[in-house]
Formats: C-alpha cells, sequence, structure tokens
C-alpha cells in the first residue's frame, strides 16, 4: 500500500475530536477544519457536535464513505481498540498521534499495534504531531502561536515533533516554504526511508531535510538514499551524538542511536550532506532547494561592511572555499565605477554608502568572471544609500546561472527584506558564516552529482 492516503485524503475522521478548546484532539480537529477541503468526521461518543461538525460515536458509524486516513489522538489504553475499528472500516491509513508506547518502555503495546496493521493499515507515529502540508494541517499548535509556513520546495522529515514544529514556526517567520512536513515518532510502520522514496517522486519537494535519532534498516536506508540524491539534495541532522544523547533518545522515540561516526560515515557514502548543527539543517536545506550547484570552490565576495568581509573570508578558508584574485580584466571593469576608497579585489568591499547601482555592477563583473563560480553578496541593508531596488538586483542575478548566497544581518528593517528575497527562493542568512557554509554545500553536492 502507497503513503498518498496520508498526502492525498478525500475524507478523514479524527478519532478523539474533544469539545475542549484546550485539548490535542480540539486542535487537531479546528486546523484541519480551516485548511482542509475534503470531507471530515469528527468521532467522540461523548458529543454529538464539535466546531459546527457532527460527530459519531465510533468511525464503524460513518455510513456513506470510507475516510482515507484517520487521526487518532486518543489515550494510549484506547489506541488498540480504534485501530481495531479503523481496520475494520477498511481505511487505508492512520496517523497515531498518542504518546505512551516504547518511548516509555510500553513495547509490547506498541508491537501489538504493529502487528495488527500489518498488511492493512499504513500507521504513521505513534507518538508525533503528523503531517502539514499545504491543505492539510494536523498539527495540534493553536496557529497564532505557531506559524505555518508557505508553500515551498523543502520537504522536512523529522523524527521528534516538537524540533520539527518549532523549526517549521521559524522557518516560516523568516519566509521559507516549506512543501510537506512529516513528524515520524516512533515510526512503527512508515519510516525515513520510505519517505525518501516517496518524495523523490514529489513535484513539488526539491530538497529532503531531516531531523533523525535513528535508523534501523541503515542498508537500505542507504540504498534508497544513493539513488535519490541522483535526483535532489539531502541534508539530514543526526541527533543523540553523545552517550548521554543516545539515553535521552532511548526515552525520546524508543529507538537506539547508535554510533554518531558511523551515521557519518554512512551519510557520506550515500552521498547525504550532513548538518552538523541544527542551525545548519534549513541553512543548507533552503540554498540546495533553491540555488544552482557550484562547480568549484572558488567564490568572490561583495560586501557593503568591510568587516563583514574579512569574517566571510575566514569563514570561506577555513572550511575549504578559495577566495581567489579576480582578473586583470575585472579588476580594471571595478575600477570604472567604484569610488577610490573602494576595495576592487576579492572580497570587493563595496562600502558603506553603496547603492544598488554600484551592486548591480559590482555583482555582474564577478559573476562574469570565468573563474568564480558561486558569490557570496553581504547586502547590510541599513545603510542610507541602499534603495529597495536591491531586492529586484539579487533576484535578477539568477541570470547568471551561478549560485549565490546572502548574508543580511540586523532587525526588523533587515528581516522585512530578508523575507521578500527569501519569498523569491534567494536564501539569506543572518551571519556571514552562515551563508559561506551554506554555499559550500552547493559545492558537496554539485561534487556528489558528478560522483558515478
Ligand atoms: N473514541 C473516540 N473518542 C474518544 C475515545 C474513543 N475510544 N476515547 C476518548 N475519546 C474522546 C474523549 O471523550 C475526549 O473528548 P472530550 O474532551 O470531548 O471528552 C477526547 O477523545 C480526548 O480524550 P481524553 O481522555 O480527554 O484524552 P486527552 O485529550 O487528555 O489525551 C492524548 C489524549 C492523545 C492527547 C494523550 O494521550 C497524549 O498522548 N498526549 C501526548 C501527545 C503528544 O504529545 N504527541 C506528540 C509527541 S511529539
Amino acid at each position: 500500500m502507497n503513503l498518498d492516503a496520508f498526502f492525498n485524503p478525500k475524507c478523514i475522521a479524527v478519532i478523539g475530536a474533544s469539545r475542549s478548546p484546550e485539548k490535542l484532539g480540539y486542535l487537531i480537529l479546528e486546523n484541519l477544519k480551516v485548511t482542509f477541503q475534503g470531507k471530515i468526521y469528527p468521532i467522540n461518543p461523548n458529543a454529538s457536535e464539535i466546531l459546527g461538525l457532527a460527530c459519531l460515536p465510533s468511525i464503524l458509524d460513518i455510513e456513506d464513505i470510507i475516510p482515507d486516513m484517520a487521526i487518532i489522538a486518543v489515550p494510549a489504553a484506547e489506541v488498540k481498540k480504534v485501530l481495531s475499528d479503523c481496520i475494520k472500516k477498511k481505511i487505508k491509513a492512520a496517523v497515531i498521534i498518542t504518546s505512551g508506547f516504547s518511548e516509555i518502555g510500553n513495547k509490547e503495546a506498541e508491537l501489538e499495534l504493529k502487528n495488527m496493521a500489518k498488511g492493512k493499515i499504513r500507521l504513521i507515529g505513534p507518538n508525533c504531531v503528523g503531517i502539514y502540508q499545504k491543505g492539510l494541517d494536523m498539527l495540534f499548535f493553536p496557529r497564532k502561536r505557531l506559524k505555518r509556513p508557505s508553500e515551498g520546495s523543502i520537504a522536512f522529515i523529522t523524527q521528534s515533533g516538537a524540533f520539527g514544529s518549532t523549526l517549521l514556526d521559524l522557518v516560516a517567520s523568516e519566509g521559507v516554504g516549506v512543501s510537506k512536513f512529516i513528524s515520524i515518532g516512533n515510526k512503527i510502520d512508515v519510516n525515513e526511508t520510505e519517505l525518501l522514496e516517496y518524495l523523490s517522486k514529489d513535484l513539488n519537494t526539491r530538497c529532503i531535510a531531516m531531523y533523525i535519532e535513528s535508523i534501523e534498516d541503515g542498508k537500505n536506508f542507504i540504498e534508497v538514499a544513493k539513488r535519490v540524491v541522483k535526483k535532489k539534495p539531502i541534508v539530514v541532522f543526526k541527533a543523540g551524538k553523545t552517550n548521554k544523547g543516545k539515553e535521552a533518545i532511548l526515552s525520546h522515540t524508543g529507538s537506539l542511536a547508535g554510533e554518531h561516526a558511523v551515521y557519518s560515515a554512512a551519510f557520506e557514502q550515500a552521498g547525504i550532506i550532513e548538518a552538523n548543527t541544527t542551525e545548519e539543517l534549513f541553512d543548507f536545506a533552503k540554498a540546495l532547494a533553491n540555488q544552482p550547484v557550484m562547480n568549484s570552490n572558488k567564490i568572490a565576495i561583495v560586501t557593503n561592511g568591510g568587516g563583514f568581509g574579512i569574517v566571510a573570508t575566514d569563514e570561506a578558508v577555513r572550511i575549504g572555499l578559495e577566495v581567489p584574485e579576480l582578473s586583470k580584466e575585472s579588476i580594471k571593469n571595478l575600477e570604472k565605477f567604484m569610488p577610490a576608497y573602494a576595495t576592487k579585489k576579492n572580497p570587493v568591499d563595496l562600502t558603506g554608502d553603496a547603492t544598488t547601482e554600484r551592486y548591480e555592477k559590482a555583482l555582474s563583473v564577478v559573476f562574469k568572471e570565468k573563474e568564480i563560480a558561486g558569490v557570496v553578496c553581504i547586502g547590510l541593508m541599513q545603510i542610507p544609500t541602499l534603495k529597495e531596488d536591491i531586492i529586484n538586483v539579487l533576484r535578477e542575478c539568477k541570470v547568471y546561472g551561478k549560485p549565490m548566497t546572502i548574508c543580511a544581518t540586523g532587525g526588523q528593517w533587515t528581516t522585512e527584506k530578508t523575507k521578500i528575497l527569501e519569498s523569491y527562493g534567494i536564501p539569506v542568512y543572518l551571519m556571514p558564516e552562515r551563508a559561506v557554509k551554506s554555499i559550500k554545500a552547493l559545492y558537496d553536492y554539485g561534487k556528489i552529482l558528478k560522483m558515478k
């Protein structure tokens, strides 16, 4: 049974839909109601109506239709009975939000669910927050507390519901879009490997980001990942790098984390890009989803802040990128329009009175330089001479066919501009090191694609 019932349902039942606005079963129904266009059946034996929708006591009482998917949010002791009803009703897919299984040592109950479901119904969870995508929001977080991202090209698989959801909130407020979000929790059935395969065929997804605590079918995962990375990049953040961290994983999703070095080696072998910090996960993903790969390690840095240019240069050299001298011809071209006090070498410093026009011309020179494979552009938006049309200039840089990452450090004014740039698929970073590391990810992925 494939996974379409999870991602293209026409009818959904919410089992454990609650009458109390603070309960998870209420919030799931509320968020589903404002996003999902299909039919919704709240199931609750103690209620006749919730949020204006007629309630039925059991899923077996639905007469006119078989829902494609059930969302289960009843206490752990009730899940077995509810799942058995779903199987009786021939429902194809269920997301079990409920906690209280192997993560607290309740392995037997979890195994029972797994065995019951085999060949009859597909399961996501338990102990998860489920799925978020355009038109399907089953997250139990109130929308005014957790912002949902716009539609974009990053798919995000997460073993931790809280880690995943709060990252969604963060990237949504930066203007970064997401194609699909899937929280897999204890993953007794659908796991990261099957999702990789599924997402590799998803036309809206251009990069797959993953937060992972454990992978049980390592060999298969590597085989699948090797195939998928030929089509689209995969970025993974693996948690549980220390013994204490591994202990914490056991009581979080009930899984065995394994040696981190083994995971790192496997990721490398599979052509997966590893994020070493939580920040790097989306930093890399948003560059990989939206920018072309970088064909060599030679970058140009263009800045309107001298110090930022130096920090970016240091970071580039530290991580194995080159900031080469520009050709005589390029320097001559820069001299034509740059003031005497501006630096016409790489890193190119347009100085604190840089205009949009100065950026436009300088970017054209460095992008056209044959040896330069990508550009890190530092655009400090606070300076008075920089006008709003800088956004169009940066947007137009895609004509050069080379990657670019932007660093824009600052507060509210800068954040507003960042959001606009992100909505055009231009990856923007708060700090120069992050912009440099993210362009390096484009170089690393370029090397992966060149490998046989
Ligand atoms: N079928 C349908 N509805 C049922 C039911 C059943 N067999 N048994 C209970 N219900 C109804 C209840 O009547 C209640 O509705 P009401 O509030 O209108 O009375 C609703 O389902 C919820 O049941 P309740 O007993 O109040 O449970 P709860 O809401 O306190 O807790 C969970 C249920 C699933 C939220 C809780 O067990 C849990 O697992 N919480 C953690 C979940 C989590 O964090 N997951 C993600 C981790 S990343």
